[in-house]
């Protein structure tokens, strides 16, 4: 059952999270699989003269949150709401609150932000908009808040607000994750070692197709002086970093550019009757007797991995083999969209092996072979044949592993 928690983070300035639990979504976006859930964290400070939300929630728990909302305050005494970004995800509940605000408060966000809202909800909730610059700073009870924009992490409407007196990051996506953390902060490592995994895949999923963005826009923090010197990150999904700030930047410049776990090497393949899956056997023993650690995925007439789970695997992977069948002339249907994803999301310079068996043509292989060459990866060895891998297909794939291995050294 969806459930909120309301927790006062800070007691001057006066602040709290709103954060609802949602455990009942099965498919963020309506295609990523996160049996873990997800929260959606908004925040409410209360300063002199001033009271500022810091983005809402998804709409179908619109109940849920003004329920939340109006244990700490009295909706219409709400005079500012900051929209790092229009997802509904972070926005559903904005009509509704609107009218319970009776239209009294300033919205606050980008340009873009103005023209989405008014597409996703009608002209009215954007009214009382105003629009920000990058840079642009406003006192707002007593503080100086400071707007800036991260565009494409991971919409064009995205922004991050500073609190400059009190070092206060309000992150929004950008610092977020699936799961739904036992704690509320980073104040337990058990916690924060369960949960990173899951921030991985959703920055892989999530932000991943502009992943040179994560990286270009944590430099832009870091080049204001933000980010060094930051109290507290508070982001729209998961834990806030308190304990150690920089901890939740960091790894998303890891994820974002891709740094590798030594040894590392990511095996995805199909096996519809198990002829491919004799040849990853091979490759398997083959990559051990070098050392290196495969994590393998196999999608069979028995299991199906999600292929979230699979993309987030992708960034500290030294390098990646695809074992695929030829099925009606085309790679088999569950590689080439996991292999789809993993173009779009997770393009990285990083080596990929291709292995393939066919019954009567092989064609999957020199498909995936383009696929890899026309995007950043780069193709060590492509090795396919037909039905039963004979002793000299045997020798062909230690080779491509022997490849894989001298262009890891
Ligand atoms: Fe969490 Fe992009 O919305």
């Amino acid at each position: 059952m969806p459930d909120v928690k309301v927790k006062k983070i800070l007691d001057d300035p006066e602040l709290y999270i709103i954060r609802v639990d949602d455990d009942r979504i099965r498919y963020f976006e309506a295609t990523w699989d996160i049996p873990e859930g997800i929260t959606y964290n908004a925040y409410l400070m209360k300063l002199d003269g001033a009271t500022v939300l810091f983005d809402l929630s998804k709409g179908e728990y619109t109940e849920l949150f003004m329920g939340a909302l109006k244990k700490l305050v009295n909706p219409e005494e709400i005079t500012h709401v900051i929209i790092h970004h229009t997802e509904p995800d972070h926005t559903g509940a904005l009509p509704a609150f609107l009218e319970a605000n009776g239209y009294r408060a300033k919205l606050i966000g980008t340009s873009f932000a103005k023209r989405f809202l008014e597409g996703f909800y009608g002209e009215k909730v954007v009214e009382n908009f105003y629009t920000i610059k990058d840079g642009e700073e406003m006192n707002i009870g007593g503080k100086t808040f400071r707007f800036i924009t991260v565009p494409w992490l991971h919409w064009p409407d995205t922004m991050i607000t500073y609190v400059v007196e009190d070092k206060l990051i309000f992150s929004c996506d950008a610092g977020g994750g699936y799961g739904i953390p036992e704690t509320i902060d980073d104040s337990d490592e058990e916690v924060v070692q369960r949960y990173l995994p899951h921030v991985t895949k959703y920055i892989v999923t999530v932000i991943g197709h502009y992943h040179k963005y994560i990286v270009q826009n944590i430099k832009k923090l870091k080049r204001l002086g933000i980010v060094g010197e930051a109290r507290m990150i508070l982001p729209g999904h998961g834990l806030i970093w308190r304990k150690n700030p920089m901890r939740i930047f960091e790894h998303y410049e890891a994820v974002g550019a891709g740094k590798t776990t030594k040894g590392k090497v990511l095996v995805i393949y199909d096996s519809m009757y198990g002829f491919v899956e004799r040849r990853m056997n091979i490759v398997l023993d083959e990559l051990r007797k070098h050392g290196l650690k495969p994590v393998a995925y196999k999608f069979t007439d028995k299991e199906a991995p999600a292929v979230s789970d699979i993309l987030g695997e992708v960034p500290d992977s030294e390098a990646i083999i695809i074992g695929a069948s030829t099925y009606e002339a085309e790679i088999h249907p569950r590689i080439r969209y996991t292999l789809y994803e993993i173009v779009d999301k997770t393009n990285y310079e990083k080596p990929v092996l291709i292995v393939g068996a066919f019954g009567w043509a092989g064609v999957a292989g020199k498909k995936i072979e383009t696929l890899i060459t026309r995007s950043k990866f780069d193709h060590v060895d492509t090795v396919e044949s037909r039905g039963m891998p004979r002793p000299e297909d045997e020798e062909r794939l230690r080779e491509g592993v022997r490849k894989l291995v001298a262009w890891l050294s």
